[in-house]
């Protein structure tokens, strides 16, 4: 019995990435499907659920996955809207990279260590990974607050956070680097998610914070996000501080990736979102191997 991997993908064009991540994960075939909406996936979700008896509807598995959160997740609403009773098949939830790049970042800042008590600032926090990880820095006990250059923009994400995990995060228009650097005075923890290429931080901001003790950039995209951060650090000790690189961190969420997909063929009934994403990065993280 082959294990198919249905790719449903909020964007035009269905991520090559997550294509790639879904062989490597173990699908013997994947299928993309681009421009999914909560409207059109019906179809798709009945093909899944109705072909295969119940001993071997664990072969096929939905990933859903585009540049767009919300309408990530209006489709697995919709998904999840078809199942009912055995007809089902495990869904794995990862709009860009969302629940694995946050969980991957976290999982390295809380690695043996607590972070319980500690103020956590993530800088342009409003995009998908920076609101998946304010939710994981809270959930291990972090107060958290994100940025973003408009006030709107960063107070509807702190909504979405709290409407999705019932966390309160402390919202803080921030558009300039002064800005950003008033943001983080007597932050524990920074983690910048901006888009890729987007500088937020001078070196010297983090350095001459005294209260700093953790880093983390996702950004691996020249010029670095936090500057000063190598892109390959994982747990560079600079200025007194402990850094965390995009690729440094990144070997872990591609572990990641590859096990959610291995895990969706486990059985029929998973759904693997970001409190499941997390636990499972909890238990590899200090595991993971370069990709
Ligand atoms: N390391 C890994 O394994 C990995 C995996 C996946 C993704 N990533 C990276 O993770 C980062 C976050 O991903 P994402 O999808 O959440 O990002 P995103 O949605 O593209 O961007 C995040 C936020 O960046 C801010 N931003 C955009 N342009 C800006 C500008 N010119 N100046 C200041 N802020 C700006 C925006 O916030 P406001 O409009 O509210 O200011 C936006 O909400 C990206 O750099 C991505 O490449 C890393």
């Amino acid at each position: 019995m082959k294990k198919l991997l249905y790719q449903f993908d909020t964007d035009a064009l269905p991520s090559v990435f997550d294509n790639v991540v879904g062989y490597d994960g173990g699908a013997d075939h994947v299928s993309a499907y681009g421009a999914i909406t909560a409207d059109s996936v019906g179809g798709l979700v009945e093909g899944a659920i109705f072909t295969r008896a119940l001993k071997n509807k664990k072969h096929t598995a939905i990933f859903i996955g585009g540049g767009n959160m919300p309408a990530g997740e209006a489709v697995l609403a919709a998904v999840r809207k078809k199942f009912f009773a055995q007809f089902r098949v495990s869904v794995m939830f990862d709009s860009n990279g969302c629940n694995t790049t946050a969980s991957a970042a976290v999982a390295w800042l809380a690695h043996g260590r607590s972070l319980a008590g500690k103020r956590a600032v993530v800088l342009a926090g409003t995009g998908p990974v920076g609101q998946r990880a304010a939710a994981l820095l809270a959930h291990e006990g972090a107060s958290v607050a994100i940025t973003g250059r408009k006030r709107e923009v960063v107070q509807a994400a702190c909504e979405r956070i709290h409407a999705r995990f019932g966390i309160v995060v402390d919202a803080i228009e921030a558009p300039t680097l002064a800005e950003r650097g008033a943001a983080i005075d007597g932050a524990h923890i920074v983690l910048a998610t901006g888009a890729a290429g987007v500088a937020l931080l001078d070196a010297k901001q983090w350095q001459d914070s005294p209260a700093l003790e953790l880093l983390a950039d996702a950004n691996a995209s020249p010029p670095a996000g936090i500057d000063g951060v190598s892109a390959s650090d994982r747990g560079a000790s600079k200025h007194g501080k402990i850094l965390f690189g995009a690729l440094g961190f990144g070997a872990l969420k591609l572990t990641l990736q590859r096990a959610c997909v291995a895990r969706l063929f486990e059985q029929n009934d998973l759904l693997l979102d970001a409190e499941e994403i997390y636990a499972l990065a909890k238990t590899l993280v200090g595991r993971s191997t370069p990709a």
